[in-house]
């Protein structure tokens, strides 16, 4: 097992708040990794912090070996990282073709935004504002921003925000299916417990910033930690 993706003994504080503690992970190559969590766990300061937004205040991040810490942010990508952000954070004037430009131009994929379009189901709306747009459609759009970069590693901040029952459960095939088609090793901050344990081949456990448990799905849902941190009752494994 070689770790694509290391972040090794990660510190972040934002005054008195430590949102991550001495955190540490890895995300093996071609592996659908999850990262899971209470509300305020640490996880997109995690993410932050390996797309170079945060500096950590101790610890390493390790790419293929290489320290990242020593990639400014402009260039992450270019190391083949790509994200989506929890929120959205696209440009609402651009058309949604320009969008996706923009994440082609910060480093060449293997199809243009139009393809990544009709990948993700938006040829249809390519030349429309992205202003407007329903916020599932918008997480979508993110999503061929992140892909018209050609990454290895793609990072999913709650990829199901705005989704029903149904399109949940499509997000799950649909992701599997990114793996493959874009060779991606992919890691997943979720809350959708069915999404998460559906898919991903090992799964770890942030709380109030501490890592409380690693394994894969059926290991971790018959933890207590997690059970009592995060899952409660209803959600663990029989
Ligand atoms: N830029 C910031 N400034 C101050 N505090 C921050 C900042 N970013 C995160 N925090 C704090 O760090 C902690 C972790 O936040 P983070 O957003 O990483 O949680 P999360 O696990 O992504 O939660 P959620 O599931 O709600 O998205 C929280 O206490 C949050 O308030
Ligand atoms: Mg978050």
């Amino acid at each position: 097992m070689t770790a694509l993706l290391s972040v090794e003994h990660v510190t972040r504080r934002f005054g008195g708040v430590v949102a991550l503690d001495d955190v540490s992970f890895e995300v093996p190559t071609g592996e659908i990794v999850g990262l899971i969590g209470p509300n305020g766990a640490g996880k997109t300061t995690a993410f932050n912090v390996i797309t170079r937004l945060y500096r950590p205040d101790a610890g390493r991040v390790v790419l293929d070996g290489r320290n990242l810490l020593r990639t400014p942010a402009h260039r992450v990508v270019r190391r083949g990282i790509a994200r989506t952000f929890q929120n959205v954070a696209l440009w609402p004037s651009l058309t949604v073709i320009d969008n996706v430009r923009v994440g082609a131009a910060a480093r060449s994929g293997g199809r243009t935004p139009l393809e990544v379009l009709e990948y993700v189901g938006l040829a249809g709306v390519a030349y429309r504002p992205a202003a407007g747009l329903p916020f599932g459609t918008l997480k979508r759009i993110e999503l061929a921003r992140a892909l018209a970069s050609g990454p290895r590693l793609l990072l999913l901040d709650e990829p199901a925000g705005g989704l029903n029952h149904e399109e949940v459960e499509e997000l799950g095939r649909f992701v599997r299916g990114l793996r493959e088609d874009f060779e991606l090793t992919i890691l997943l901050v979720e809350h959708h417990m069915n999404l998460v344990m559906g898919i991903s081949d090992r799964v770890f456990v942030l709380n109030f910033g501490r890592r409380i448990a690693a394994g894969t799905p059926a290991e971790v849902q018959r933890d207590p930690a997690v059970i009592e941190a995060y899952l409660g009752d209803e959600h663990a494994a029989a």
